[in-house]
């Protein structure tokens, strides 16, 4: 698991100069100096299903993580977080972040736009959302940290040099978090398949809470590996309901049917809490949110702890439930999807 954090309130805060459906990307201004950017992401269905290949559907949010990477240090290239209070080296064993480090290192070295070629790098990271939050920190600096070390890349090969970053902390990651870390918009999105572009009829409001509980993504994978094991039938009718709601969720986006999309939200969850995946916080979060008027309310990512998404009608009734949220004990933020395109292609030079 990665650095504790605290949860950052406020859609985009702390993300500059990040608008609309601007692209997150690279720029290598110098040989000295090159930085990149990534989303945070909401997975509105299908997590956990996703890593056998069922499909998934998720959002970028403007919150994320950014990376820059300045020539130096001493022999070996360093990764700082400042926010976490840590520094690892290329080669330093003993935690997930300085294995991710040496990892994603090794990697871009294979490619000949790496601004590691020259020399060693010291590469300053910061997430602008929680760890272990199920909003994909670690996939947002793995694509931020890709950026900054590898100029020009497009957002599927930014996505694929992180994967080499998010193996170290998630074991078996279906790729999702990566993809919208570097993509952005909404996506549909299934395991060894082209990412597809969703497009949205309408905005979406969303309502992200936290349990202040922090889950590691790998315990929760392994524990639906566990239950596959044990209970085979049960797991695969839960993933075949799954592709149904999925498959039905994206029909709604695509009509800009927010009342049926938070219907197959609240299905999802129950599906998700017969997986094991649901938490009692979880499911107040969910309660309070439905009673303040969400249409729709369920874990996103690993459960286990981090964070649900609610689906509100509209601005004001969001700002209820996070304040619902804070009523109860917990601590949340809205933020707002507009429709957009999928940011595809080489990124634009900042
Ligand atoms: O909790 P996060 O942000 O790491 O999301 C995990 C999503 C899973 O579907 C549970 C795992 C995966 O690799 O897709």
């Amino acid at each position: 698991m990665l650095p504790e954090a605290s949860l950052v309130h406020g859609a985009g805060a702390g993300t500059g100069a990040r608008t609309g459906t601007s692209p997150v990307g690279a720029s290598a201004a110098s040989s000295l100096s090159s930085t990149g950017r990534a989303w945070g992401k909401v997975i509105l269905l299908g997590e956990h299903a996703v890593v056998y290949g069922v499909p998934a559907l998720a959002v970028g949010i403007d919150l994320g993580a950014r990376a820059s990477a300045v020539r130096g240090g001493g022999a070996k290239s360093t990764l700082e977080v400042p926010g976490w209070g840590v520094s690892v080296s290329e080669g330093d064993g003993g935690t997930d972040l300085a294995r991710a480090w040496t990892a994603i290192v090794v990697a871009a070295r294979q490619d000949s736009r790496a601004v590691l070629s020259a020399g060693p790098v010291v590469l300053t990271g910061h997430a602008e959302l929680p760890p272990g939050g199920g909003l994909g920190c670690s996939a947002a600096l793995g694509v931020a940290i890709a950026r900054a070390l590898v100029p020009g890349m497009t957002s599927e090969e930014a996505a694929g040099l992180a994967m080499s970053w998010e193996r170290v902390f998630h074991g078996n990651p279906s790729g999702i978090d990566a993809a919208v870390a570097a993509h952005g918009g909404s996506i549909l999105y299934e395991k060894g398949s082209p990412m597809q572009s969703v497009p949205l009829k309408v905005s979406l409001t969303v309502c992200l809470g936290s349990t202040g509980i922090a889950s590691s993504t790998k315990t929760m994978v392994d524990g639906v590996a566990r239950l596959r094991e044990k209970k085979p039938e049960l797991v695969e009718k839960a993933f075949s309901g799954i592709t149904s709601l999925v498959r039905n969720a994206r029909l709604a986006l695509e009509a800009g049917d927010l009342a049926a999309l938070g219907n197959l939200m609240n299905l999802n969850q129950m599906i998700l809490s017969g997986l094991l995946l649901s938490t009692e916080e979880i499911e107040r979060l969910c309660g309070t949110a439905r009673d303040d008027g969400a249409l729709g309310a369920k874990l996103t990512g690993a459960g286990g702890g981090g964070c649900v998404v609610a689906l509100a009608p509209d601005a004001a009734t969001a700002e209820q439930i996070v304040a619902g949220w804070k009523v109860a004990g917990f601590t949340g933020f809205s933020t707002s999807v507009r429709p957009t395109q999928v940011t595809t292609g080489h990124e634009a030079q900042l």
